[in-house]
């Protein structure tokens, strides 16, 4: 299974960026291990990250027929960016939502998120293991609930 892991505006920054909320993992950290995991579960991963809009949508738009999956922290662009949302929705991708921090128990613009509704699934707050139960999910069958 082909997984594109999209990491949305300032993720680039991990591990100077507020540690106490992200975490002290660099981005490239975060990617090894996201890449680890894949490897255990017979995955093969690419992973972008851009701090802008269009640039994501075009990565999405270009491996569209390469993935069977999707695994995306969009960082703020998660609670406005609709252009994104419609992406994920016209490449018709199975996509599971990520955030490394807790969305629900920060400032409220964050609990919204525009992209929740073409998700399967929200994982939030468990940092650098989000990710990894993202792509374990995505092994899962639509529709089948965690045990
Ligand atoms: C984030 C949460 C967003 O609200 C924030 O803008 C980010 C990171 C997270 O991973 O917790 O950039 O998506």
């Amino acid at each position: 299974m082909n997984v594109l892991i999209l990491h949305g505006p300032n993720l680039n920054l991990l591990g100077e960026r507020d540690p106490s909320i992200y975490g002290a993992l660099t981005l490239a950290e975060l990617d090894a291990l996201i890449a680890a995991r894949a490897a255990e579960l017979g995955m093969t991963v690419r992973a972008f990250q851009s701090n802008h809009e269009g640039a994501l949508i075009d990565r999405l738009h270009a491996e569209r027929r390469w993935m069977h999956g999707l695994v995306i922290n969009a960082g703020a662009l998660t609670h406005y960016s609709y252009a994104l949302r419609d992406a994920v929705e016209a490449v018709r991708t199975r996509a599971i939502e990520v955030h490394l921090s807790n969305i629900h128990a920060r400032e409220p613009f964050r609990a919204v998120s525009v992209l929740a509704d073409v998700c399967e699934a929200q994982i939030v707050g468990k940092g650098a293991d989000g990710y990894r139960e993202a792509l374990e999910r995505l092994l899962r069958p639509l529709g089948v609930q965690p045990a």
